[in-house]
């Protein structure tokens, strides 16, 4: 049709027929047609509009979606983990159908200027601070930010200190213990069964971050355990099942201040009606975790009220978990710095959530490396057997683990190599400028560009994985696993230029950095370092036929090619030391 005879049907003198007809199309239909013409049109425009990063190298959308369908490919690690090296350390993601261009950054001091320097402008996006608003059931760190979250961070930040931290060795060295000693008796049971080690090692992160976050235990060890059952399954699923309802989570930062809470209560539990099972389990998740949390810190504060901090040395971590020294020290801190009830029960959500697959990943990663590289677990073996046999076998605490020179650098460099989280996600909250350290070409002239206007509303997205692997950072064998490239050296030096990243870990990135770096990074070394100190004296770890992919979810997650449907899994022959000698 025609522009010309568009406009000539609108005017007044529209033929009688035409008229007709639309009243019997109906006012419904005409507004939806109207609706799709004005969609189609926003299309083409997006289409046609020039982006302001269109002079930016970046790699080509496999469909008219955009960018958004293989950021999130499971089956495309690469796409994270190659992106520096095929386009630079800034590329423009371009847009489609679904969403506008973003920029994915892997730039030194670009990164400096996000998390750091302009904090501010690069805001954690409204989608993800509305979903954990929802999933920690309040306004916890995940959820906050400016003045906010720095007052929530300067409460908790003491808490994640080595100073604390280290308290929790003992508690930790009998997780570990237990673990160790049900491995045994299934291996005695049924030599030269294949075992799931992500299981075990799931379960162990789960009452390693229960009872040292939150002083509260699911039994995980125990099969039959249904609070482990149940709680686990809602961890596990509540961030996949969030991640189906992607066009909602724009919405849930308002849905969430809706008032009053028992209107929002109850039009929420209507997702159980609904014919759309990841809202479904998402609500299901959501309904499970907050409770349990919610219950151990109404018990706390019950005991607490009582008779002080000293009552709650009968909880599973003999008072020393998190929760415990954060109630501790709201209690001693000044009215207006105090965080209300509901927010250290979101906290102790976020602690839990934050901390359990991250880190049962890393500690199957670790092991899944030392059966494909069965020297590696050699050299890290004679060093904790040798630093035991010092001790007389007692346990190796905080400090003495923290020496071990092969047993740090192994897990730096797994740590590097394989960020658990591969990429974070903010919103550029004004129009800014990022510097850059290591300039970039304009796909269009060819000139250098040393800085990049990034326009307001940009989604910006840190690669974290592909921070640690990048060759101009870290050496033309970035890619390569090799632990030895941290032996001796100190922290500053571990970049090929000395060049500093805002990573709080060694200038990677796998932590984050900047005012919401992860605060519970030593807890996280801690609990592997001490995992693989109790059981790699006592067990042999070999590998099995099945291959092993890691797949892009939240988290990089462990599949066996061929037995995807399975989900998650980590086979592997365990045998025991003493049986081999
Ligand atoms: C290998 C293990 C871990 C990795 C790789 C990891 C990584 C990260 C990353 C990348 C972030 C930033 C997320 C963002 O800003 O979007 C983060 C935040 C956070 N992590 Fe961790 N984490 C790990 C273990 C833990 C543990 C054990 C805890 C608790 C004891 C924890 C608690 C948190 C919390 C509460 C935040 C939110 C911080 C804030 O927004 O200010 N993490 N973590």
């Amino acid at each position: 049709m025609s522009f010309s005879r568009f406009a000539a049907m609108t005017s007044t003198s529209m033929s009688l027929p035409v008229v007709n007809r639309l009243r019997d199309i109906g006012l419904v239909k005409i507004t939806l047609f109207g609706l799709l013409i004005v969609a189609i049109l926003k299309f083409i425009k997006s289409l046609t509009a020039r982006s302001p990063y269109a002079h930016l190298p970046g790699p080509k959308p496999s469909s008219m979606l955009g960018y958004l369908l293989d950021m999130h490919n499971p089956d495309d690690v690469d796409f994270h983990f190659k992106m520096t090296e095929r386009h630079g350390h800034v590329a423009r993601l371009k847009g489609g159908i679904v969403g506008s261009d973003g920029l994915y950054i892997s730039d030194p001091l670009a990164l400096h200027t996000i998390l750091v320097r302009n904090q501010g402008i690069f805001r954690e996006s409204t989608e993800f601070s509305g979903l954990f608003g929802v999933i920690h059931h309040g306004d916890g760190l995940a959820s906050v930010w400016g003045h906010e979250h720095k007052k929530q961070r300067q409460l908790m930040n003491p808490v994640f200190t080595a100073a604390h931290v280290s308290k929790l060795s003992p508690l930790f060295h009998r997780i570990a213990t237990e673990l160790r000693d049900r491995l045994a008796a299934e291996i005695k049971a049924a030599p030269g069964a294949t075992i799931d080690i992500l299981d075990r090692l799931t379960r162990t992160a789960l009452e390693l971050i229960s009872q040292g976050g939150i002083g509260h235990t699911f039994n995980s060890f125990d099969k039959n355990s249904k609070e482990f059952v149940e709680f686990h399954e809602a961890l596990k699923d509540v961030l996949p099942a969030a991640s189906q309802l992607f066009f909602l989570l724009p919405f849930l930062e308002s849905w969430r201040k809706i008032e009053p809470m028992w209107f929002r209560r109850g039009i929420a539990n209507m997702a159980y009606f609904v014919p759309w099972s990841a809202l479904r389990t998402f609500k299901k998740s959501v309904d499970t975790m907050h409770p349990v949390c919610a219950q151990v810190f109404h018990e706390k504060k019950a005991a607490f009220d009582e008779g002080g901090i000293a009552a709650l040395a009968n909880t599973a971590s003999g008072g020393r978990d998190l929760t415990t020294l954060l109630m501790q020290a709201n209690v001693d801190a000044d009215e207006e710095d105090r965080m209300a009830d509901e927010i250290v029960i979101a906290n102790m959500s976020s602690i839990v959530l934050g901390g359990q697959e991250t880190t049962s990943g890393a500690m199957s990663r670790l092991l899944d490396l030392m059966t494909l590289t069965p020297s590696l677990q050699e050299w890290l073996r004679e060093e904790i057997v040798e630093a035991l046999a010092k001790k007389n076998g007692e346990p190796l605490d905080f400090y003495e683990l923290n020496a071990l020179p092969r047993l740090d650098a192994t897990c730096r460099e797994a740590l590097r190599l394989f960020a658990p989280v591969t990429f974070v996600w903010r919103q550029t909250m004004q129009d800014t400028v990022l510097p850059l350290q290591f300039p970039i070409k304009d796909v269009h002239t060819g000139k250098e560009i040393r800085e990049i206007f990034v326009q307001k509303g940009t989604p910006v997205y840190i690669g974290l994985g592909a921070t640690n692997r990048s060759t101009a950072l870290w050496g033309e064998d970035a890619a390569e696993f090799k632990p030895e490239r941290w032996m001796g050296h100190h922290a500053h030096e571990s970049t090929v230029e000395q060049i500093k990243t805002p990573g709080i870990f060694s200038n990677m990135m796998t932590f984050l950095g900047g005012g919401r770096g992860c605060p519970g990074m030593k807890f996280a070394l801690l609990e592997i370092k001490t995992v693989m100190s109790v059981l790699l004296p006592k067990f042999h770890f070999e590998k099995t036929k099945d291959i092993v992919d890691w797949r892009l979810g939240i988290t990089l997650s462990p599949y066996v090619r061929g037995k995807e449907a399975e989900g998650p899994q980590v086979p592997m022959k365990v045998s025991l030391i003493e049986q081999k000698n």
